[in-house]
């Protein structure tokens, strides 16, 4: 949701500023600006619509040879995507110029007190408010003072509520950039005679590895030569360094057509990646990350599970797995929900966060709750160093690297096998399974790799239903068991890409009412659970599939090799190889993705950056 980048060094900033904004555009396509230091002028470009609209009117510009400048990609929250709305915003007669991730929640308040005083709003932006105090801040902070930009943005977040990341550059200040985090993202990259700023390393990844992590509340100064951190009152502060351990090409398309499908092909990759060194030759599960003793994993006596869209999906999963696995109550909630219902949890209740971004607000907000009525929190993410990990007591990272496509793919993936480490972690820690049934799970996980490949080789047939289901009107997903939350994770994917109604539903309730929506030639997608499992799952939904077919649907019928029950009420049969039970979802989200992804190309949609999305929702 919006994304920053800040540059001063020895080459173009125009250009380092642009290639970290392209990088950037997964958070937000809705306009695209920059302000630039050009020989002691500031230059302000900015434009509704996708970064090439920026890039043509950039490219119309002779010069631009400054070497410090600013950038946004907004994902619009105060203020229709208009260029007018358009970050940068300036302040201080044009001198300064500021952008913003976030939402100034007391902005009408300072909106009212500023136009009081005389300043003409130009945007309908909280942003706007945040550039006119800083331009007055600036003027009474002492001339002399050399931090005098920074210290005016101390001054300007002491008065600030809500999320935010601002950066600002002033055209007396020509090789400064200024930022600034509160519950929102920033880091800063390192480099030599040069440094960054950016929303995710990704924006920078192509100079420096290096990369410095901010804590809440602080401003930061970065010049060519330095990195000054301090907390909103000025004290001084440090940040954590890290090295990023991928490189640019991880955040590249690599010969694919979409992110989306470069994602979907690395997933065997990425869920052995989740697994490596977490499970032992002799067929244990090592979590050391968990930080818990085990008393405490003893004393659990309920966990929660909280999530947003596909990270909800994949807490759906885990209820299923680390239910059976540990016979401890789990529930599952959506973090929008969370915490205005006043949930019933404490010391003892596991409170499993899962986030592909860490920065997801509705679930920070949830964490935060959860860890004030002192419940210990794990956090599932996938971005090292972002705020929901930083904020919980433990941490599993899904080492899935970069995702960039807006529809989460691989993410998912490895947030499922995640939670399988979790639940088979807590299994063991409280001895509710042998020692040999663990065994047998670890074996399949580790097989697990293997069987993601393998259904990335029978996708053809997905590929060509995709291209017929162009124009269908609604598509419909039935699932039981783990099946279910792949069905919500299906008609999601569809949602979010091909703007097609779609709706995920469990097999068995269809009959209470979604049956009504069938008609001659619906489409409905139904994952069938393994006959080698427990069979009884299997044998009811071949019987949902009758009743939906009776009705005229269009059956697509995702089932492993070999199951011939389902043969003769398939219109459409995919195969997927044979997994145990509960692992089902690591194999049969697969051609869902790949379904959403091939009718989205098919209709013509913008794949990796669908319309109104953004790929981390920074604000509740
Ligand atoms: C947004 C994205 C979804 C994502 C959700 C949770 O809505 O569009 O794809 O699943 O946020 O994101 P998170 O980063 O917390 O996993």
């Amino acid at each position: 949701m919006c994304g920053i980048v800040g540059y001063t060094g020895h080459r173009r900033a125009v250009n380092v500023v642009m290639d970290g904004l392209r990088r950037l555009e997964y958070r937000g396509y809705d306009s695209a600006g920059v302000a630039l230091l050009d020989a002691g002028e500031l230059v302000v470009e900015k434009r509704a619509g996708k970064l090439a609209n920026l890039t043509e009117v950039l490219s119309g510009h002779s010069g631009l040879a400054g070497s410090t400048g600013i950038g946004h990609t907004r994902w619009a929250t105060h203020g229709a995507p208009t260029d007018r709305n358009a970050h940068p915003h300036l302040g201080a007669d044009g001198t300064l110029a500021v952008i913003h991730n976030g939402i100034i929640e007391n902005f009408a308040v300072l909106r009212r007190e500023l136009e009081t005083g005389g300043v003409t709003f130009i945007s309908e932006t909280d942003t706007e408010c945040v550039a006119h105090l800083l331009g007055q801040a600036y003027r009474a902070v002492s001339a002399e003072r050399s931090d005098r930009l920074a210290e005016a943005m101390r001054r300007v977040c002491q008065r600030l509520d809500g999320a935010f990341t601002l950066l600002v550059v002033h055209s007396d200040q020509p090789d400064l950039v200024v930022g600034a985090r509160r519950n929102s993202p920033l880091v800063a990259g390192r480099g030599d005679g040069e440094n960054f700023l950016a929303s995710d390393v990704s924006a920078f990844i192509e100079y420096t590895r290096e990369a410095v992590e901010l804590g809440q509340d602080q401003v930061i100064e970065v010049t060519p030569q330095a990195i000054v951190i301090t907390d909103f009152f000025g004290a001084p502060a440090v940040g954590t360094d890290y090295h990023v351990d991928w490189d640019s090409a991880a955040a590249e398309k690599g010969g694919y057509d979409f992110f989306m499908l470069k994602e979907i092909a690395e997933q065997p990759q990425a869920v052995a990646d989740t697994l490596r060194g977490r499970l032992t030759d002799t067929g244990e599960v090592v979590l050391d990350d968990m930080h818990m003793s085990p008393r405490q994993l003893r004393d659990i006596d309920k966990v929660f599970v909280i999530g947003c869209g596909t990270a909800y999906n994949a807490g759906l999963i885990a209820k299923y797995a680390i239910e059976h696995w540990t016979r401890i109550p789990v529930e599952v909630e959506l973090a929008s929900e969370f915490r205005y219902r006043d949930p019933v949890l404490g010391p003892n209740t596991l409170t499993i966060v899962i986030s592909q971004s860490g920065e997801t607000m509705d679930t920070i907000m949830a964490l935060r709750h959860a860890s004030e009525q002192k419940a210990p929190v794990l956090a599932i993410c996938n971005t090292i160093g972002s705020t929901i990990p930083r904020e919980s007591d433990a941490v599993l990272y899904t080492h899935a690297g970069p995702e960039v496509a807006v529809a989460s793919t691989k993410a998912f993936l490895t947030q499922v096998t995640a939670v399988y480490l979790v639940g088979l972690y807590l299994a063991q820690a409280r001895g509710v399974l042998f020692d040999d049934e663990i065994g047998d799970i670890v074996a399949a996980l580790r097989k697990a790799p293997e069987a993601i490949a393998k259904v990335l080789t029978l996708m053809d047939p997905v590929r060509r239903l995709a291209e017929s289901l162009r124009d269908a009107d609604q598509v419909l997903f039935l699932g039981r068991h783990v099946g279910y939350p792949v069905a919500l994770e299906g008609a999601l994917k569809l949602k979010e890409l091909a703007y097609m109604h779609a709706e995920g539903f469990a097999a068995g309730e269809l009959k209470h009412g979604p049956i009504s929506l069938i008609e001659e030639g619906t489409v409905v997608v139904v994952t069938v659970p393994s006959p080698r499992g427990r069979s009884v799952l299997h044998d009811k939904i071949v019987s949902n599939i009758q009743e939906v077919r009776a009705r005229g649907a269009r059956t697509v019928v995702i089932a492993e090799e070999g199951d011939d029950a389902v043969v003769p009420y398939a219109d459409e049969l995919i195969r997927v190889p044979h997994v145990a039970t509960l692992l089902a979802p690591l194999v049969t989200t697969v051609p869902l993705q790949v379904l959403a992804c091939g009718i989205a190309a098919a209709r013509g949609n913008d794949v990796d950056q669908p319309r109104n999305l953004a790929k981390s929702v920074t604000v509740e």
